[in-house]
């Protein structure tokens, strides 16, 4: 096989990502899409080292989002986001309250980071009551159906518990986050295009999903709590010199939903076998917990839950590993290949717990964009193992598992049939 036989974005490509990785590395590390650009007539160019997309992420002028250029053209037309036609309220509500990048940081500082970002280590005592909860419901089985049962459920329940969302209502926050994520799953090509019906019965979703929110709120105002939302209905925003509206509240807790649910659920489900994988990282860990961050993070880098976005364009003309890529083209990071790009890591595929600077890894990305929510997802993986540590003795698979993965662009591991030992 050669870079021209590869195509990451095919059904099924999934299965395969890894071998093309190195594929690409070898043989073709700036790899052209042709016509996939953001703009008819203009192309795309998956970009696979470590350097590169490092940084392409750490200069939003050379390199903007897309998206934040369509914000620019909504403040512009100083129109009201919330009522534009097929404008999501994330989308409106970073027109109105982070439009610019001194907004964007203090966005992050005043609204996110003390509940997901640095301040998530609140929710501690939390994650670890959701983990040991999960884990009574199978451990006297000595069998666990891993995703179902464990890897999905937790950042789901954190994130209600984060957001104050009713847990009996955890059904909803599923069926919401799955619309949310559409286009990653079900959107073909580098630009995760949905069919006009599929985006139909998206936006469906998504308007229950705001009048669901819509009422939360209304909710928390009359009834607040020691939550997110009640937090950002009595927060005053500097830059805006104001509390909240309820719809800005409503952009905020979609970008958490959004981004705050699966991620953490294919990070644990890919560590699990990582750890079936290598026995004796797990007898490592049970010996030494001040280890488990460590392989939180390799686990992290080698199986990167966003293999790679569509996410940045060129605002003028660039070289990349000595390949010219024209102004205007869209750029595809893949984080996941720049996470075992063998210039950047010694034995890139090896899971190491010693590695210098291990979490210089792009799996969050890096720079004024770097995910807000990587505190909250750190906890919960760490927590998650910790726990997992204290109860289980060992895990193994079971005679039943394909090891298949979801469409899309995240690397989603159906199912895990497991058994295992207690401690
Ligand atoms: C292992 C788990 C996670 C991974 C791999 C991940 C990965 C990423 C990546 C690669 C980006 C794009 C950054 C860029 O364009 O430069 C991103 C953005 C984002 N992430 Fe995460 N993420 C994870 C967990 C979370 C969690 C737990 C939350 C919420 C609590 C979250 C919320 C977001 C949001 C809202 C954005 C968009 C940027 C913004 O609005 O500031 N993510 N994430």
């Amino acid at each position: 096989m050669h870079a021209v036989d590869v195509d990451l974005f095919s059904p099924g490509a999934q299965e395969h990502w890894y071998e093309a990785y190195d594929i690409l590395h070898n043989e073709d590390p700036v790899h052209l899409l042709e016509g996939e650009g953001f703009l008819p007539g203009t192309d795309a160019y998956v970009l696979t080292k470590h350097d590169d997309i490092a940084a392409v992420v750490r200069d939003e002028v050379r390199f903007p989002l897309p998206g934040s250029m369509f914000v620019r053209q909504l403040v512009e037309a100083e129109v009201d986001p919330f009522e534009q036609p097929n404008v999501n309220v994330l989308m409106a509500s970073i027109a109105s309250l982070r439009p610019n990048p001194e907004m964007w940081r203090s966005h992050r500082q005043e609204l996110t980071d003390p509940w997901v970002g640095p301040g998530a280590s609140r929710n501690a005592a939390m994650v670890t009551q959701f983990a040991h909860q999960l884990i009574d419901q199978w451990i006297a089985r000595g069998t666990v159906e891993f995703v179902g049962e464990f890897a999905q459920p937790l950042p789901q329940m954190v994130m209600a518990g984060v957001l104050g969302w009713p847990l009996e209502d955890l059904n909803l926050l599923k069926y919401f986050g799955d619309g949310c994520v559409q286009p990653f799953v079900y959107g073909t090509g580098p630009r995760n295009v949905l069919s006009e019906e599929e985006i139909k019965a998206q936006f469906k979703v998504l308007d229950e999903f705001k009048q669901y929110t819509q009422d939360l709120i209304s909710h928390k105002r009359q009834h607040p709590q020691d939550d997110m939302i009640s937090y950002l209905t009595t927060v005053e925003y500097s830059p805006l010199k104001r509390k909240l509206t309820d719809l800005e509240i409503n952009g905020v807790v979609y970008a958490m939903v959004i981004g705050g649910l699966e991620t953490t659920q294919y990070a644990l489900a890919e560590q699990v076998q990582l750890l079936i994988e290598n026995q004796e990282i797990w007898s490592t860990l049970q010996s030494d917990r001040s280890k488990v961050r460590a392989f939180t993070e390799e686990g992290m880098r080698l199986r990167s839950p966003t293999q790679g976005l569509s996410t940045r364009i060129t605002s003028q003309d660039e070289v990349f590993q000595g390949v010219t890529v024209p102004k205007g083209s869209f750029l595809h990071l893949r984080w996941a290949a720049a996470n075992i790009d063998p210039q950047e890591w010694a034995e890139a595929k090896s899971l190491k717990l010693d590695r210098k600077a291990g979490t210089r890894h792009l799996t969050f990305s890096q720079g004024a964009r770097v995910c807000p929510g990587a505190h909250l997802s750190r906890l919960e993986q760490t927590v998650a193992w910790n726990v997992l540590l204290d109860r289980v003795g060992s895990f193994k698979y079971a005679a039943d598992n394909t090891f298949l993965h979801q469409p899309g662009i995240m690397l989603g591991t159906l199912a895990l049939n497991l058994n295992f030992d207690v401690v």
